[in-house]
């Protein structure tokens, strides 16, 4: 596979600046599922300490379920989310529907403790239970042409209120460059602490790209694309000036409205420090390459 990342980190290789991942295996797991952990941690480990089921769960942003922070919580039970299945199509040598319960049973699922920056100048970690994103494409098996991946969120007015609104486009749309995809840290989660992902946090596959700002891990995915040109995405079409293809996490460039040089983290009470956001969200050895000779201000 062209994209795979070949290397593999050590324990051997960290040194007190460098992140480093970290896998071992867990006793218990999920059902029957083999667990393992993968850990993209910081010298400073504390900072990787995971925020609390209720920081996760009831504060955050779903605007398929209104544009508050506690609407998701409030009102994303009612979604149901059995049968699920995405479609992977475009360019890809197996196109078709892909049942949740099958794409499950064939991924290796593992827990990582990801650090998350919202564009909002917040932060938390949450504890993922997921796979790779780059495993569930290899079962599409992807074409040499295909350069972007597109995602789509399910569109359902009946059970999702906020879209029977305008606040934006739907359905929620999101992209990633190939290599980007196919990068180890980048995730599709199923669950979170061990528990199955609950609706209001994207249940249940949603993605994860822990280098970049939050928004890029679009929620209850049911359609997958790959393709030659670079797909559009949600928050871009809603304000470009405002939120760029790549949308990784840079400290040096500020978001129209929110500085992006520090951030606090969820949790941690109305007093906790600020601290710097840090150039990738802290992933910079893991993913700089992907953009080597880029100017990210340009592409931010
Ligand atoms: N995905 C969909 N379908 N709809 C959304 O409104 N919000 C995004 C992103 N994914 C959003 C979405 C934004 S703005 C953020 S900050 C994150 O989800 C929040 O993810 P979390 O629920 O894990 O905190």
């Amino acid at each position: 596979m062209a994209y795979r990342w070949s290397a593999s980190l050590k324990e051997r290789d960290v040194t007190d600046e460098h992140l480093f991942i970290n896998r071992r295996n867990l006793l218990s797991g999920l059902s029957g599922v083999g667990l393992s952990v993968l850990m993209a941690e910081p010298a400073f480990s504390k900072t990787l300490e995971p925020n609390a089921w209720e920081d996760i769960t009831e504060y955050n942003n779903y605007y398929e379920f209104g544009t508050g922070k506690e609407d998701p919580a409030k009102f994303a039970k009612r979604l149901t989310t059995k049968p699920w299945s995405v479609k992977i199509d475009g360019l890809v040598d197996r196109p078709g529907f892909y049942a949740f319960e099958d794409i499950l049973s064939k991924m290796q699922i593992e827990e990582r403790i990801y650090r998350f920056r919202c564009v909002e100048a917040w932060s938390m970690v949450v504890p993922w239970n997921g796979f790779e994103l780059a495993d569930l494409l290899d079962l599409a098996g992807v074409q040499s042409n295909a350069r972007f991946v597109a995602f789509e969120t399910l569109y359902r007015p009946s059970e999702m209120r906020g879209q029977n609104t305008r606040v934006l486009d739907w359905p929620y749309v999101e992209g990633l460059r190939m290599d980007e995809a196919m990068h180890p840290l980048t995730m599709m989660a199923t669950g979170i602490y061990g528990r199955d992902i609950p609706n209001q946090n994207g249940a249940p596959l949603r993605l994860v790209v822990p280098w970049k700002y939050g928004f890029k891990s679009i929620k209850s995915i049911v359609k997958i694309t790959l393709m030659e040109r670079q797909p559009p995405t949600s928050w871009n079409k809603a304000n470009a000036r405002e939120y760029g293809f790549y949308s990784n996490v840079n400290p040096e460039v500020d978001h129209p409205r929110w500085s992006q040089a520090s951030e606090r983290k969820l949790g941690g009470g109305l007093f906790a420090k600020r601290e710097p956001t840090m150039k990738f969200n802290g992933y910079e050895n893991e993913v700089s390459m992907l953009y080597k000779g880029m100017n990210l201000r340009k592409h931010f």
